[in-house]
């Protein structure tokens, strides 16, 4: 099943609004009149854009009220203006508009929130402050302890600026901004902390900001279960392992070369084997692969560096071996 064949949903564009320099944001309802799926915090759709691209957006407005509201659900996704991009982003600026039909597919979860935690320390690099401000929303209306850091280059461009300090949780929330006073910069380490049982650290942003969290964490000694985190944009790690390789399928004995051009799961495409993907990046986790036999090299963002030196699971649409043969459970 491709991205496209699960984007089944058509929803209307009811509002497009400007969230902050370079960031629009836009409410989605069901064309039909129907209910749109309920949805938790950190969960995700894909959204089929014109020219037949699909992208990955997180669900931004709460998600509780919405549920138990079938007239008033909708989802709200905000996105950032990147020119580097390879045009998803711009084909939403501009060329989809309010009233446009867009399909989306039923929302996905892989940055699921747990509501049990004692505190949770929500992180945001810019635009990846879109699933955390989901999670914000229902932690208040949990009335959970917890606090929301976001960090942009300017005030300008932090999105939903205005809806955070306008809400009942503003006092929970702080703006660091790379053009601000040196006192409102974040110190990492002092945000984080010491880990604590119950505990929770989630993160969201590019690449770099994502990798300084983890590393912060990582010296202050945080449980990689305590650590959650979601990835956007900018360039994936890539394993120097990128040779030809072969998959051994357990259930068939069949055997797969994957030349260095091809990923795994387009190899298996190409023989007639389907493979479920979303982001085909290493982000979603939708392809997610359990490995029998064989090293891998893990190209993903989605699995932990625990998962990863557990080498029993994998991400066929980034990731390759280091082996000559990775069996595969398929
Ligand atoms: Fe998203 Fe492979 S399809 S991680």
């Amino acid at each position: 099943m491709s991205a496209t064949a699960a984007a089944a949903i058509a929803v209307r564009v009811a509002r497009k609004t400007h969230e902050a320099e370079g960031v629009a944001g836009f409410r989605l309802v069901a064309v039909d009149g129907a209910r749109l799926p309920a949805f938790a915090p950190g969960a995700h759709i894909d959204v089929v854009l014109p020219g037949g691209l699909v992208r990955q957006y997180s669900l931004c407005n709460e998600p509780a009220h919405e549920a138990q509201d079938a007239q008033d659900m909708h989802y709200e996704i905000g996105v950032l203006r990147d020119a580097r991009s390879r045009g998803g982003s711009l084909a939403l600026h501009d060329a989809v508009h309010e009233g446009e039909v867009l399909r989306i597919s039923a929302p996905r979860n892989h940055f699921p929130l747990d509501e049990s935690a004692t505190h949770s320390l929500l992180l945001a690099g810019g635009i990846g402050v879109t699933p955390l401000l989901s999670m914000a929303q229902r932690l208040a209306a949990l009335q959970a302890d917890f606090a929301l850091h976001c960090c942009s280059r300017t005030v300008a461009r932090a999105p939903y600026r205005r809806r955070l300090e306008a809400s009942a949780f503003a006092h929970r929330v702080f703006f660091h901004h790379d053009d601000g006073p040196a006192a409102q910069r974040m110190d990492l380490a002092a945000t984080i902390g010491q880990p604590a049982r119950g505990k929770h650290l989630y993160v969201c942003g590019p690449q770099g900001f994502l990798d300084a969290v983890r590393a912060t964490a990582r010296d202050l000694h945080w449980p990689d279960a305590q650590v959650h985190f979601e990835y956007f944009g900018g360039v994936l790690p890539v394993d120097d392992a990128q040779g030809s390789f072969e998959v051994e399928l357990r259930s068939s004995g069949r055997v797969v070369r994957v030349p260095q051009a091809l990923s795994v799961v387009d190899a298996l495409a190409a023989e007639g084997i389907d493979i479920p993907v979303s982001c085909a990046q290493g982000v979603c986790g939708t392809c997610l692969t359990r490995v029998l036999a064989g090293e891998v090299a893990h190209n993903d963002l989605y699995l932990t560096p625990a998962e990863q030196a557990a080498n029993d699971q994998f991400l066929p649409c980034c990731s390759r071996a280091r082996s000559a043969r990775l069996v595969l459970d398929l």
